[in-house]
């Protein structure tokens, strides 16, 4: 095989969309109330949560493309609006990204009132029927609790005012935020999470391997549990993801080019190791790496392994 043809086939690998349990439900969900909004009117908030790599934003992009924005000359008609919430997030921050994402030729323009005002009308001079707000975290990440608490009450406002679904997607601390302000949170008490782990008809592990195995279909070359049995190579790559699509993703890519690279025919443990090591933890290794046969069978979430749970406050007090 030529460079360029790995590189085609790694391109097409990372650009494929799969609909794993926890991705549909939520997409399901999404179109739902969409479709109540579109056919009676009828408005329904969302949260979904999801650690760092589990499809959030992909998630944003795959329903932005099913529900495509039409050009027409006087104006776009946009039926499902992507925002992506700055880092660090004022009023005025979140109001500038919704307004451009409405394609208003000067969002920094006017009071935060007129904003508001203008986002209300393109809301509905462009049709939106469900706005995305993805990095919702970033609402509650900064700042003092009371210029959350001012975000989130402009927030609660304006969805109000836009009278159309919004679902919030982000890091599972986003909750946090929803949780303090009595008025979101009954606003958005329907929530759902990203990870694999979702589907009560399996397991985690069984999930992690169809997955796995789902992706390596597009691949050029066969997958091998060797020498692990299947069921225990589930279990080592749920270990080595946490059930994250974005690492199950980059393992397979990267044993892909390691097999290519160095002339083997089929993507085995000992290569994932190594990618697991070279890329998603370099301290993993040995009794500390999924692949490896000394693996301790554990989660690597204690601190400074790859799947610790790093909140903002205790990033800062580690820098300290
Ligand atoms: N349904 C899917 N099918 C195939 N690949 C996916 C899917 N969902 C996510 N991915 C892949 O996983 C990686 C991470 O996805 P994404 O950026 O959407 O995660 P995220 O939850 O938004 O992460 P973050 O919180 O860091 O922004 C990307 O490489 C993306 O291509
Ligand atoms: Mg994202």
């Amino acid at each position: 095989m030529s460079a360029r043809e790995l590189y085609q086939d790694l391109r097409r690998f990372d650009e494929e969309y799969i609909e794993f349990a926890a991705f549909r439900a939520a997409a399901d969900a999404i179109r739902a109330n969409l479709e109540m909004f579109r056919e009676a009117g009828l408005v329904q908030h969302l949260v979904v949560v999801g650690e760092s790599g589990t499809g959030k934003s992909t998630l944003c992009r795959w329903l932005a493309a099913a529900y495509p924005m039409q050009r027409l000359t006087e104006r776009n008609v946009v039926p499902v609006l992507v925002v992506a919430v700055p880092a660090a997030a004022t009023i005025a921050s979140m109001a500038e990204a919704i307004l451009t994402s409405l394609g208003d030729p000067a969002p920094n323009r006017g009071t935060i009132s007129e904003k508001a005002r203008r986002i209300v009308k393109l809301v509905h001079g462009c049709k939106v029927e469900i706005i995305l707000i993805d990095e919702a975290q970033h609402i509650s990440d900064r700042g003092q609790s009371h210029t959350h608490y001012m975000v989130a009450d402009w927030l609660k406002v304006l969805i109000d005012g836009m009278g159309v679904p919004t679902v919030f997607l982000g890091l599972p601390r986003v909750e946090t935020l929803i949780q303090a302000n009595e008025q979101l949170r009954r606003r958005f008490s329907n929530r759902l999470r990203l990870s694999l782990g979702q589907d009560e008809s399996r397991t985690v592990r069984e999930e992690c391997l169809e997955l796995f195995q789902s992706l390596g279909q597009s691949l050029p070359l066969r997958l091998s549990a060797e020498p692990f049995p299947l069921d225990d190579l589930g279990v080592r790559l749920y270990y080595a993801s946490d059930g994250r699509i974005a690492h199950i993703k980059k393992l397979l890519g990267g044993a892909l080019r390691l097999a290519i690279e160095e002339g083997h025919d089929a993507i085995e443990p000992f290569l994932l190791e190594r990618v697991f090591t070279n890329e998603v933890w370099w301290e993993g290794v040995g009794a500390l790496n999924p692949f490896n046969e000394a693996f301790t069978h554990r989660r690597l979430d204690r601190a400074g392994e790859p799947f610790e749970d790093v909140r903002p406050s205790q990033v800062k007090q580690r820098g300290r």
